[in-house]
């Protein structure tokens, strides 16, 4: 394989743009081809069995394409495929999860109380019950799905600020928020409502997710593998998406290059 192959990424929809465009930052002289499969989003309220038939059609259209790896940058999909994904592949396939244990190192050995905000799916899911059962015998955790977020930013409407506002309070007006240490942006869509996050919870309360940490796993591997492209590459950035309305096109690009 190529050293300039491209790297495929993917996503149930949008969210993933925010993984896809940190990669470009971290790493300016890859290619990347971001697919999101919005026509068919949201993945969170689905079945296992469903999001992990759309997540090998996905890979499969990938390796056509020659990827040297793919990055799931969704954790539901995550949740629900990157085993049988692996198993299948022979390609690195890096995935997801919400950052749990970066918000709990973050305690530096104290106890922490941590909100973890992610898909139903993520939360129902094996993988997560295990993540859970590394952290939940000193940290006190709380799960809480928040699909809705996930609409939001699929209709276009994150700009709308009464309406996410709305949102977060349906969904954390039960927590002593003033309690918290810190909430977990456990799906890739969330990573868009940062600025509303802060804007929303306590200053003490830190906002954690897992871009960075998933982007330095992919570096490492690629360089492990000496699949790093070459300095003097000029990479690229494709974005395609299952629904090829000019609406999500548009969309798609405007949160490639927001803040
Ligand atoms: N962005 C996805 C994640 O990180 C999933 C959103 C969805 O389709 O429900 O989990």
């Amino acid at each position: 394989m190529s050293s300039s192959a491209p790297i495929g990424v993917f996503d149930s929809g949008l969210g993933g743009i925010s993984v896809a465009r940190e990669i470009r930052s971290a790493m300016p002289n890859e290619h990347i081809l971001y697919f999101g499969d919005s026509a068919n989003a949201p993945y969170g309220i689905k079945t296992p069995d469903e999001v992990k038939k759309l997540s090998f059609s996905i890979v499969e259209n990938f390796v056509k394409n020659g990827v040297k790896a793919v990055v799931i940058a969704c954790n539901t999909a995550t949740s629900a495929a990157v085993k049988d994904l692996r198993e299948y592949y022979n390609i690195p396939i890096i995935g997801m999860e919400p950052a749990l244990k970066l918000a709990c190192d973050l305690g530096c050995g104290k106890s922490q109380r941590v909100i973890v905000a992610a898909t139903p799916l993520t939360l129902r899911e094996r993988k997560f019950a295990d993540l859970l059962n590394r952290f939940a015998c000193e940290h006190t955790i709380f799960s809480q799905p928040c699909p809705d977020l996930v609409r939001i930013v699929e209709d276009g409407k994150l700009n709308d600020c009464d309406f996410v506002n709305c949102a977060l309070h349906k969904y954390f007006d039960s927590y002593d928020l003033h309690s918290i240490d810190s909430v977990v942006l456990g799906c890739t869509h969330f990573i868009f409502y940062r600025d509303y996050f802060r804007d929303f919870l306590p200053s003490n309360v830190k906002i954690v997710d897992g871009n960075a940490g998933t982007i330095h796993h992919l570096q490492e591997i690629l360089s492990s593998l000496d699949a790093l492209a070459p300095k003097s590459e000029e990479g690229s950035v494709t974005i395609s998406n299952s629904d090829t309305s000019k609406r999500i096109s548009e969309l798609a690009q405007s949160l490639f290059f927001a803040k």
